[in-house]
């Protein structure tokens, strides 16, 4: 199968383009590398046993998404990129406007014209309302309250009038909890540009000595322990999950949307607990104010992508920690300084 896979050398592409490979897929990766590394894309191959092309580009440059469609061929499409930082996008809502709904514009335009009708987007379970009671199923409602989060809605939303718009067209929306850890070689994983925003990430960095300490936001939630839970799933069974959700694609039209988790909830502190554990040392912490924003549970439902997909979490939070700080300790400067 020949795949196109959008901001590829990300997080969440890289892991995913190694099972990929793995399964012999023809791969070509489109990524103009504003939040990843090339370098991500040299460890890929290595992993995956196998080459993929790697394109320089912008998805919102059309004519360039055109000429590497074209050349690709492909039968669907991966669409990872874009940008994803929450605060970032209160701050600079029109660039996250910009390049994560007019570059996915562009992106069903350029498929169109060269009849590729299959795709499998990177939603997430930022789209539903924090007010709603979790677990949240795909029919829970959905309320994004931040810039980031509506665009993820918004195009959840096109790529559903585009499906409806052909019968032939075949859409998979996945809605990921919060993808964590790392390959279990420790050679790609999440590499953030500065002060990570993420818990696991963050954590990471203390336990590896280039932070102090974790702030722990808010001690006084409705959880077991009064910190936020969330629905940590790792990034090797998200990986998985993408093969399920494009073989699915491969036999079915319409779209459909899946919540991509493991239906378990860990709070702040389990995960500081299960962190200490892997990296084999006590880590500092300290619980401070609420962040603006936060809701006390986000829980996933995964029930639809079982059924439908065949698909399920296999990794456990500890595994999450132990790949997690398997990177870290290998690579503390991410691949920056990478030979
Ligand atoms: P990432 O930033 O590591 O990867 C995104 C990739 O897209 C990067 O390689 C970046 O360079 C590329 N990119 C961004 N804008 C581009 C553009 N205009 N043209 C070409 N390439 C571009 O992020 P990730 O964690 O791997 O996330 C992948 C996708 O999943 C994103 O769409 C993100 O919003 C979504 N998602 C991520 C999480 C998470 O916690 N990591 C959760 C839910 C959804
Ligand atoms: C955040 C985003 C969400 C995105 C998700 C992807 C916000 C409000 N939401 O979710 O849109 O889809 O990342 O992974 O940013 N925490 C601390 N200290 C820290 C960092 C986090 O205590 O330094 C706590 C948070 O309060 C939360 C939990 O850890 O309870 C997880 O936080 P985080 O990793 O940022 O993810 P989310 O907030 O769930």
């Amino acid at each position: 199968m020949r795949v196109f896979v959008t901001g590829g050398a990300g997080f969440i592409g890289s892991h995913t383009l190694v099972q990929l490979l793995r399964d012999n897929a023809q791969v070509t990766v489109f990524d103009n590398y504003t939040n990843s590394s090339p370098e991500a894309l040299k460890r890929v191959r290595r992993l995956g046993q196998s080459d993929l092309t790697a394109v320089e580009g912008d998805i919102c440059d059309t004519g360039a998404l055109k000429t590497a469609l074209e050349e690709a061929r492909p039968d669907a499409v991966i669409h990872f990129a874009g940008l994803k930082a929450v605060g970032e996008s209160a701050e600079k809502p029109l660039a996250y406007y910009q390049n994560n709904i007019t570059g996915s514009l562009a992106l069903l335009e350029a498929m169109d014209s060269v009849g590729c009708r299959r795709i499998v987007f990177s939603s997430s379970a930022t789209v539903y309302d924090p007010h709603e009671q979790p677990p949240f199923t795909e029919e829970h409602r959905l309320g994004a309250i931040n810039p980031y989060g509506r665009t993820k809605q918004f195009v959840e939303d096109i790529i559903r009038d585009w499906a409806a718009a052909n019968t032939e067209t075949s859409a998979a929306i996945l809605r990921y909890f919060n993808p964590v850890g790392a390959h279990a070689s420790g050679d790609i994983g999440e590499d953030p540009v500065g002060i990570p925003n993420n818990l696991v990430p963050y954590i990471s960095r203390v336990a590896g000595g280039s932070l102090a300490q974790l702030q722990v936001f808010g001690g006084d939630y409705d959880t077991r322990d009064g910190t936020g839970e969330r629905d940590y799933i790792h990034v090797e069974d998200l990986a998985s999950a993408h093969l399920a959700a494009l073989k699915h694609a491969m036999k079915t039209t319409g779209s459909e949307t899946f919540n991509i988790g493991t239906g378990q909830g860990t709070t702040v502190l389990e995960m500081l607990k299960a962190f200490e554990k892997a990296a084999g040392r006590s880590i500092p912490y300290r619980i401070t104010d609420r962040r603006p924003g936060d809701v006390a549970k986000s829980v996933a439902d995964v029930s639809k992508a079982t059924r439908v997909l065949g698909w399920q979490a296999q990794y456990t939070v500890d595994d999450m920690c132990s790949s997690a700080w398997n990177w870290q300790s290998r690579n503390p400067n991410g691949y920056d300084n990478a030979e």
